[in-house]
């Protein structure tokens, strides 16, 4: 891409902890990137401000009630606000664009980052949901459509440029690395009596609250592996899993010689972020250096997958294929949700997500409509689930 204009950029879920992260890195250059479009579900207060700050074309909230309410924070000085997925997809597709940043949460990014895609634009992709859904899909339509899927996960950031310049058929294994979330050392039993506030804090990281239970679980592994298996075109049986408190190797690439590539530097988000919107070029992040002396001792331990039966699932909803990573990602975001209103216990979570899986009959998809149709009836099937446990 020529760097002579400014880049256009739209940034889906520009509310969330990514989207605040894209648009500190990016107001760190003013001279390459512009932001055509925001887009927020019920956050209003914090999208007014975005919007004065950066005034963008046009903005994307969830209904009519959250337009009202953005409306009148900005008191008449409002770009275009949009609703809904109609809306979100248009912004996506806007002809101007060069890069949409996927940072909604869930589900609910899968249909407009696939809008981006089929217009062939370079997505920076944080929403791993939309691969984990319909992966295969979604790398079909970018091939065809020339779109640039660049991972701001920070694993598959780390991967994708441990990659760069090599021969993917040297590739022996995969190594994602887990920080453990902080029930790393529990036993089952305590693990059977943490409450949400307990799992929403963090080791390492400051996220989402979804993002953050799925770590505590490790179904966040899990779905990075899916993830992984459709970024990086390798089965299952390529894709392994560390346990690296320290998260500083945000992970690695074995290759057939016996080299093995990682990259490091402190866990903050700003540097896979900087990485998708600059690639090939590394842009200034903002973010502080690693100094390897004081950061110590770097440690790597197997998952227990034992008491974290989550990666399990997500192995098992990888090799079954079809439709089934698309019930354990809906599945997983009703349980997550339960076990915020505090319906469910912690443990309940993988149990929900397993009972709901075997009650699932898989199948293969061809349409993003059938993907989203057992979105649908899964939530349903879990929710019934639930009123039985
Ligand atoms: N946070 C991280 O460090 C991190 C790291 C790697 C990958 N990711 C991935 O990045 C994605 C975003 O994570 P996050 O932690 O930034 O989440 P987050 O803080 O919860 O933010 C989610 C964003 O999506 C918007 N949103 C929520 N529900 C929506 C819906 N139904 N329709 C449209 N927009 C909706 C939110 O708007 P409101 O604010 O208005 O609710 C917010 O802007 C996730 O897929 C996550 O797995 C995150």
């Amino acid at each position: 891409m020529a760097a002579s204009r400014k880049q256009k950029v739209v940034v889906l879920g520009s509310t969330g902890s990514i989207g605040v992260n894209t648009l500190d890195v990016i107001a760190r250059h003013p001279d390459r990137f512009e932001v055509i479009a925001l887009t927020a579900y019920r956050n209003v207060e914090l999208l007014a401000e975005q919007t004065k700050r950066i005034a963008p074309k046009q903005v994307v909230v969830a209904d009519r009630e959250a337009r009202e309410r953005l409306a009148s924070l900005l008191k008449g000085s409002s770009p275009e606000i949009g609703t809904g997925v109609e809306d979100l997809m248009r912004a996506a597709t806007l002809k101007e664009v060069d890069i949409v940043v996927s940072a909604i949460v869930g589900a609910a990014g899968l249909v407009p980052t696939l809008a981006a895609v089929q217009e062939g634009k370079r997505v920076a992709l944080a929403n791993k949901e939309t691969l984990v859904m319909a992966g295969r899909l979604v790398m079909e339509k970018a091939k065809e459509h020339g779109a640039e899927i660049i991972p701001v996960d920070s694993e598959h950031s780390a991967i994708y440029q441990c990659l760069a310049g090599e021969d993917p058929g040297k590739v022996r294994r995969l190594v994602l690395t887990a920080s453990g979330g902080p029930f790393r050392e529990m036993t089952r039993n305590e693990m059977e009596r943490v409450r949400p506030e307990n799992a929403l804090q963090h080791p390492r990281w400051e996220m989402g609250q979804k993002i953050t239970i799925d770590s505590a679980t490790l179904m966040n592994k899990g779905l990075e592996v899916i993830e992984a298996r459709w970024l990086f075109d390798l089965p299952v049986e390529q894709i392994d899993i560390v346990v690296h408190p320290e998260s500083i190797v945000h992970s690695m690439v074995e290759f057939r010689d016996g080299s093995v590539l990682a990259q490091m530097g402190l866990p903050d988000m700003r540097v896979p972020i900087a990485y998708a919107l600059g690639y090939p070029e590394r842009l200034e992040s903002g973010v502080e250096f690693l100094n390897v002396i004081e950061q110590g001792p770097l440690t790597f331990e197997q998952p227990d997958r034992e008491r974290f039966p989550a990666i399990a699932l997500a192995e098992d909803a990888l090799r079954q294929g079809g439709l089934m990573p698309a019930v354990l990602n809906a599945a997983n975001e009703v349980a997550v949700s339960s076990f915020l209103q505090g319906r469910i216990g912690f443990l309940q979570i993988p149990r929900l997500i397993r009972a709901v899986m075997e009650k699932s009959r898989n199948r293969n998809y061809e349409t993003i409509e059938e993907v989203l149709r057992t979105d649908l009836e899964t939530r349903k099937t879990a929710r019934e689930e639930i009123g039985r446990l």
